[in-house]
């Protein structure tokens, strides 16, 4: 990116185009796949677009201090970068998050200096229970910048400016579809806007939780997918603010043991060693790459992290049994 005064600002984006041509032969699919290979990004994750963003808004706008506490709620990715940039930038950061998140992630934060507060995934689940959860955030850190990855404009503002030009320049304006995942919105409403812009027929597709693959009151313990949330049956006031419906053309669902297989694919035929969200993407990607009317056409699909940081998310019975067979 831009700002040549910061270098670890200077680190993030201009991540690589990779073509999954093995993947895509072996499975007579005739649409070119390209990932997006967001784990080069220097704390590992697409998320350190959304945090660079908002922190240089937020600087732009005077409103951060030395020694400022930055605080939000996440997944574990946003939480990962932003602890990066505040141990880069002198802030001190403070992230709440589902207490399932996985161990190398929450070891990750701490590792740049950051803490964490679990919340029970019971609580995120309750009726109105995330917008209870941020209440709460913001009432017990009443002097920290809450730097808000669900509403900021900052968050598709940084896609919009940097993520959907690269693949625009690095597909040379041949890209026709767009395959991400949602969770607060920001990857796929400002790189598909930019996209979208440029190309009016890019159509836009995100990946969403398979019914069984979502957690409810009643079953609170399914297996899902961290940064893949159900978008399509949820109340609009429920969503992420930075999630904007009118960018996406269609939905495809996916359970995740097909997303964790199709990562454990990409590791073992392309040697692309990803997170689930990303299998979810691919698996995505996949199927629309099978249908006929899109023979010959680019999808880009976002690969928004590796898969190390969920190692400790293995168990022993998928390693063998899940990677998907050809
Ligand atoms: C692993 C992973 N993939 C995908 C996403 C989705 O990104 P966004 O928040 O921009 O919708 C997230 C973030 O929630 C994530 O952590």
């Amino acid at each position: 990116m831009d700002d040549p005064r910061d270098h670890f600002g200077a680190l993030i984006g201009d991540t690589p185009l990779l073509e999954l041509r093995r993947f895509c032969e072996r499975r007579g699919l005739r649409a070119r796949i390209l990932a997006k290979v967001e784990a080069l990004n220097p704390a590992g994750s697409i998320k350190d677009r959304t945090a660079w963003g908002i922190i240089r808004a937020a600087e732009a706008e005077g409103r951060l201090v030395p020694g400022q506490l930055l605080v939000d709620l996440t997944s574990g990715n946003t939480g990962i970068g932003l602890a990066a940039l505040a141990a880069a930038r002198g802030y001190r950061a403070k992230f709440y998050l589902r207490a399932s998140t996985s161990h190398e992630k929450v070891a990750l934060i701490h590792r740049y200096g950051a803490e964490t507060v679990p919340i029970d995934d019971a609580e995120f689940l309750a009726p109105g229970g995330v917008d209870a959860i941020i209440d709460r955030v913001r009432r017990d850190n009443p002097d920290a910048f809450y730097t808000d990855q669900r509403a900021n404009p900052a968050n598709p503002r940084i896609h919009h400016d940097t993520t959907g030009p690269e693949i625009w320049r690095d597909t040379d304006g041949a890209v026709d579809i767009l395959v991400a995942a949602i969770g607060t919105g920001g990857t796929i409403s400002g790189t598909g806007r930019f996209l979208k812009a440029r190309k009016p027929g890019v159509t836009v597709v995100a990946v969403e939780p398979a019914p069984g693959s979502v957690p409810t009151r009643e079953r609170p313990h399914v297996d899902t997918v961290e940064g893949v949330h159900r978008v399509t049956g949820v109340e609009a006031g429920l969503l992420p603010a930075n999630f904007d419906a009118g960018v996406v053309d269609a939905f495809i669902p996916c359970e995740t043991r097909e997303a964790r297989a199709a990562a454990r694919t990409l590791a073992r035929e392309e040697g692309l060693f990803a997170g689930p969200s990303s299998g979810a993407v691919l698996h995505a990607a996949s199927v629309l790459a099978g249908r006929r009317e899109h023979a010959g056409r680019t999808i880009v699909a976002i690969v928004a992290d590796g898969g190390e940081r969920y190692l400790s998310q293995d168990r022993a019975d998928e390693i063998e049994s899940a990677v998907e067979r050809p």
